[in-house]
């Protein structure tokens, strides 16, 4: 057998090719899309401005991002067959096991599924991004028994996906606060969901097979899973007065904090500080229960930093978006979808990209077991 390779596992510290996209400063608590400052985006910029710049590489003129957000609008509807399965989907399936069986649905009525030329992907991203919020809104209505709501073709995609939830028009606080997390969760370099996607992207298989990879990497616990569990968290401790003792119980149970810790953020994850932000904004408005969760969070985060900052554990994008989700009345189980909503443009930018310098995604396990084994026949073995 060969000489024992270095290991690295979970890929750690493994660059898998050259971007431009995104850029990650894990020690300084920076990340910039194409080069631009995430909280200068999220400030000033919107969803759809922030897509156009991840798939063109730069920012779009007045007139090109009219035309981009027309396209997106003329994009968001679902065809009828779509929304039959949407109603026929069982109540107890996870949002996250809804979307994905939607999604790999929705392809088989692309007539270029297959196609996977820049072009062909680029026609295929504008139909899924401008759907995504619709098929959300769709499964959580229908889940409910809801009549199922279609877009209104005046709105952008944030303030569509909570008209269409909601069967009314947000606030302007929720419109800019869903924006601003779409901005924010719209891409993050090669993690695990965005290294799925590209996977099946380099085998040169299918778009939607890729995004559907990308949403089934997503769902879990250690990656976007982590923002519903995160809020779950903040319920169960219930009081403020209660987390040192929670706190201290969930080390010795060797419990993770959700909403704390990542492979490359060995600061404070800019993105968090943003949506702690808007968190407080939703905690000082809505007050009650909101508010107190935000305490819990609060009073969380400054034990569990003191304890754990010493290991590079930072707070993470995961952690306070709840908070602000929770403030929209968006049941719990939708926040990680909400992640895939947005997060649908960087799987794309990172596919286009990927593909148009394709090299087959093939890496190797070591292997340790035995060799040159007898074979006896199922007749001797008993
Ligand atoms: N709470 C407590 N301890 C933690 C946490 C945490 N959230 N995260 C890591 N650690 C500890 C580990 O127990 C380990 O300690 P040890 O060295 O004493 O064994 C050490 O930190 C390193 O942990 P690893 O799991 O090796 O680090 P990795 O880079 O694989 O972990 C991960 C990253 C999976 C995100 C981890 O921090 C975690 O599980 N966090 C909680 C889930 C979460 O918030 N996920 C969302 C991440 S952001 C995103 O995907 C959008």
């Amino acid at each position: 057998m060969s000489e024992k390779p270095t290991i690295y596992k979970g890929l750690e510290g493994i660059y898998v090719y050259e971007t431009a996209i995104s850029y990650i400063d894990g020690f300084n608590s920076r990340l910039y899309y194409r080069g631009y400052r995430i909280e200068d985006l999220a400030e000033h910029g919107s969803y759809e401005e922030t897509v156009y710049l991840l798939w063109y590489g730069r920012l779009p003129t007045r007139r090109e991002l009219k035309d981009f957000k027309g396209n997106l609008r003329e994009n968001m509807e679902l065809p009828p067959p779509v929304i039959e399965v949407i109603k026929k989907i069982p109540k107890d399936t996870h949002p996250m096991e809804a979307l994905r069986t939607v999604v790999s649905y929705l392809g088989n009525f692309d007539p270029g599924r297959f196609d996977m030329s820049l072009e062909g992907m680029f026609r295929k991203a504008i139909r899924l991004t401008a759907k995504f919020p619709t098929i959300i809104a769709a499964i959580a209505r229908a889940r409910q028994g809801k009549e199922i709501i279609d877009p209104d073709p005046r709105l952008g995609l944030a303030e569509n996906f909570l008209y269409m939830l909601n069967g009314e028009r947000p606030p302007e606080l929720w419109a800019r606060a869903m924006d601003v997390s779409n901005i924010l969760y719209a891409e993050h370099g090669m993690n695990a969901s965005a290294f799925a996607t590209l996977v099946v992207g380099s085998t040169l298989s299918d778009y939607y097979s890729a995004i559907v990879a990308g949403i089934g990497a997503l769902r879990g616990p250690l990656h976007g899973g982590a923002n519903e569990l995160a809020m779950r968290q903040f319920i169960e401790i219930g009081d403020p007065d209660k987390v040192e003792e929670w706190f201290e119980k969930a080390r010795a149970a060797k419990r993770r904090i959700m909403g704390m810790g990542h492979r490359v953020y060995k600061s404070y994850d800019p993105r968090a500080r943003i949506f702690k932000k808007y968190a407080k904004m939703f905690a000082d408005s809505v007050g009650g229960d909101l508010k107190r969760y935000y305490e819990v969070a609060e009073r969380l985060e400054e034990v569990a930093l003191a304890k754990l900052a010493e290991k590079r554990i930072f707070t993470n994008v995961d952690y306070w978006s709840g908070i602000v989700y929770m403030g929209m009345g968006i049941p719990l189980d939708f926040y990680t979808p909400l992640f895939a909503m947005a997060r649908v443009a960087g799987w794309s930018a990172h596919l286009f990209e990927y593909v148009a310098q394709n090299r087959l995604i093939r890496p190797r396990a070591y292997y340790v077991g035995e060799l040159d084994k007898e074979y006896i026949p199922l007749e001797q073995r008993g």
